[in-house]
């Protein structure tokens, strides 16, 4: 079976313990670590910036998997490189000349990933999809974590599992939005092979230990 890739949100942590949960999150066998940018702006909702991306490259030496929901995005991607970010990806929405953006991640030394909101048609990626290394598909609107999956985005996934194979197959394709039980068979189905998962991983009843188990278990009974 080919790798796949468990990545926890730290949308969902307990901040006041984001060290000691990022150490639980490498204990129970997690791939990446995912941080959600926001700028109240592209997004209605403000999060984290490059200080709190420092505090989890100090905290853990899982790459951290930095998802950009700020417009523009090219003023800080040096800032997030040097924060210690392994990868960076952004919006096709936010960016005017996609090409130099992804160039720029790669000169920073950092996995490029470029991503597009549910509404976003997959036609906008396919000149860039040989250049990147990972591509993210957003199953619900970006902003907020523990909203709903939209399962009119499984189309998309497949549409791009298909570009993927033709041109890039070793990129990472990547689902971020109502990962739950129910939700990651039908995503991993349609072609994706990298899970972000926030409320379900840190709200689960049984502990963090215990959310990223069940999405393991899941996704091996496939
Ligand atoms: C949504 C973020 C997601 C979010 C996912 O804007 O990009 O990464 O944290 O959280 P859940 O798994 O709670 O939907
Ligand atoms: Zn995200």
């Amino acid at each position: 079976m080919s790798r796949t890739i468990i990545a926890p949100s730290i949308l969902s942590a307990d901040f006041t313990r984001l060290g000691a949960q990022l150490i639980e999150c490498e204990s129970a066998g997690a791939d990446w670590i995912h941080v959600d940018v926001m700028d109240g702006h592209f997004v209605p909702n403000i999060t984290v910036g490059p200080l709190i991306v420092e505090a989890c490259r100090q905290a853990t030496s899982l790459p951290l998997d930095v998802h950009l929901m700020i417009e523009p995005p090219e003023r800080y991607l040096e800032a997030f490189a040097q924060a210690g970010a392994s990868s960076i990806t952004v919006h096709v929405e936010t960016c005017t000349h996609l090409h130099r953006t992804i160039q720029r991640i790669k000169s920073l030394g950092c996995q490029a990933g470029v991503t597009l909101n549910p509404a976003t048609p997959v036609l906008l990626l396919e000149p860039i999809l040989p250049l990147v290394d990972l591509v993210l598909v957003l199953t619900v609107n970006p902003g907020f974590g523990g909203q709903q999956f939209l399962p009119e985005t499984l189309p998309k996934i497949r549409e791009l599992r298909r570009l993927l194979d033709r041109l890039n197959p070793t990129a990472w394709l990547e689902v971020d939005g109502g990962i739950s039980l129910n939700t990651l068979p039908q995503v991993h189905a349609a072609g994706a092979n990298a899970f972000v998962s926030g409320n379900f991983i840190f709200h689960h009843p049984q502990g963090i230990s215990a959310g990223i188990q069940a999405l393991r278990q899941a996704l091996s009974q496939e």
